[in-house]
């Protein structure tokens, strides 16, 4: 099949260069050249284990990449994968999606065969049915159900593990509510549900939606529920951890998603929790829960940082920020939680030195007065306490960097340190 996919970021393409590798002719639209001409020369715009072999085999030919809209004409169908970040008061901002929406209408306006518009982007329940389908209309000139078919496609793939997810996903969800659209997303994705073991979940445009919103909910939530219990468990001397092992071992809980520490960040688990409860206040229905998973989730930073006051006063001391990446495995800062455990620390007068094997630059954008160390051994070397905040499996393997410390108290946000003789060690939630 000819399938286009405008975005390409970190879904759009890992989607567009997994579909090439199962057959399709796949076009990848963005504004941005320098992505564009990345992908036509073979080079992966973005950093996802996997794909840069993939965009390395297919990238030029099988797998193109374009500025150009008109593109989109020779191709059957056209997901969405632009972004659709935090705007006001938590709501999503449609500014970035309406605007590649109503070039695509433009475009598809002298394409005489129907034409099917798959949202893959995170939106809120309605918004393909009552925003993107009429602009499409409205650009195109097409009639929604008969000339131009609109559906929903959420996506599941996590940061730094894309492409396997890609190939190995739980779940395929296709909301449609044309037979027509229903069919050429079988089609598309053909090659993934005759290999793998994903449930297909067909459903109407609006559950699609809210399933990805679903989702991200419960499983940010589930993390804030561990998180509490953890904090209990710090309360009681009790090991979360261990606690945690035997809850995932009960089958209706399961075990994943169920360590406990400083709390969710990212791109996605922040955005969406906020969507979801402005979407739902505007509906008239206050989110309790979801909520307290925030709250829950603001306080642990608060916490680790309250922890190390127990042990010494941070102002005018050189104190160890260990991992600034939202989660190992990625350079992603946005919304980590060293966001603000490097500001309370700041707020508290302490003299910040940070590490992460990957992250720093991004984080320098961030901070750019923080000192920045090589290694976690130089991060350590002179500090008056650390703190530990990605888990990141380097520190498991740190030692002997412990004893160059002028002051070695140790606080893990994400129980990744081992408890040493000649450290002072808090766990956050054990
Ligand atoms: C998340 C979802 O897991 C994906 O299914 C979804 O497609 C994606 O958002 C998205 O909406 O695009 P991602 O943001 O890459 O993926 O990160 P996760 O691996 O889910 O981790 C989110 C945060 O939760 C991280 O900060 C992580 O450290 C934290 N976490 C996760 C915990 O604190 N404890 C856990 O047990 C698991």
């Amino acid at each position: 099949m000819n399938v286009s996919i405008v975005g390409s970021g970190y879904v759009g393409t890992t989607v567009a260069a997994c579909l090439a590798d199962y057959g399709h002719e796949v076009t990848n639209v963005d504004i941005d050249e320098g992505v564009v001409a990345a992908i036509e020369s073979g080079e992966a715009p973005i950093h996802e284990p996997g794909l840069a072999d993939l965009v390395a085999e297919y990238g030029g030919e099988r797998l193109r990449a374009t500025t150009d809209y008109a593109a989109v004409r020779e191709t059957d169908v056209t997901f969405l994968a632009l972004p659709t970040p935090t705007g006001d008061d938590g709501r999503i901002d449609l500014g970035v999606l309406k605007a590649g929406v109503r070039s695509l209408g433009e475009a598809l306006a002298s394409k005489d065969d129907p034409h099917v518009v798959v949202v893959k982007s995170t939106v809120v329940p309605g918004t393909t049915e009552e925003t993107v389908a009429p602009l499409l209309a409205e650009a195109s000139g097409k009639t929604p159900g008969e000339d131009l078919h609109v559906a929903a496609n959420p996506e599941f793939l996590r940061e730094g593990s894309a492409v396997a997810d890609f190939r190995d996903p739980d779940k395929i969800v296709f909301g449609t509510d044309t037979d027509f659209a229903r069919d050429r997303l079988r089609e598309v994705f053909e090659p993934l549900l005759a290999d793998a073991d994903a449930a297909l979940v067909e459903t109407g445009i609006r559950e699609a939606e809210m399933m990805k919103y679903a989702n991200n909910a419960f499983l940010a939530s589930k993390v804030s529920l561990v998180n509490e219990l953890g904090n209990v468990c710090k309360e009681y001397g009790v090991d979360a951890y261990e606690v945690a092992d035997a809850l995932g071992l009960d089958d209706r809980i399961g075990a994943r998603f169920l360590r406990s520490g400083v709390g969710w960040g990212g791109s996605c688990f922040p955005k969406d929790v906020a969507a979801l409860i402005a979407a739902a206040r505007d509906a008239g229905y206050d989110p309790a829960m979801l909520e307290a998973a925030v709250e829950v989730n603001d306080e642990q930073p608060e916490r680790l940082l309250d922890l190390l006051e127990t042990h010494l006063d941070p102002a005018g001391k050189r104190v160890a920020v260990l991992g600034l990446a939202f989660k190992p495995g990625t350079d992603d800062v946005r919304n980590s939680r060293a966001i603000p455990v490097v500001e309370g620390l700041r707020e508290r007068g302490a003299e910040v030195v940070a590490y992460d094997p990957v992250a720093t630059e991004n984080m320098r954008e961030r901070f750019p007065d923080i000192e920045y160390a090589r290694s976690a051994a130089d991060a350590l070397d002179g500090a008056h306490g650390t703190l530990v905040v990605t888990d990141w499996d380097e520190f498991a393997a740190l030692d002997d960097a412990f004893d160059a410390m002028a002051d070695p108290v140790v606080v893990d946000g994400r129980r990744i340190v081992e408890r040493r003789e000649g450290i002072t060690y808090e766990g956050l939630t054990w």
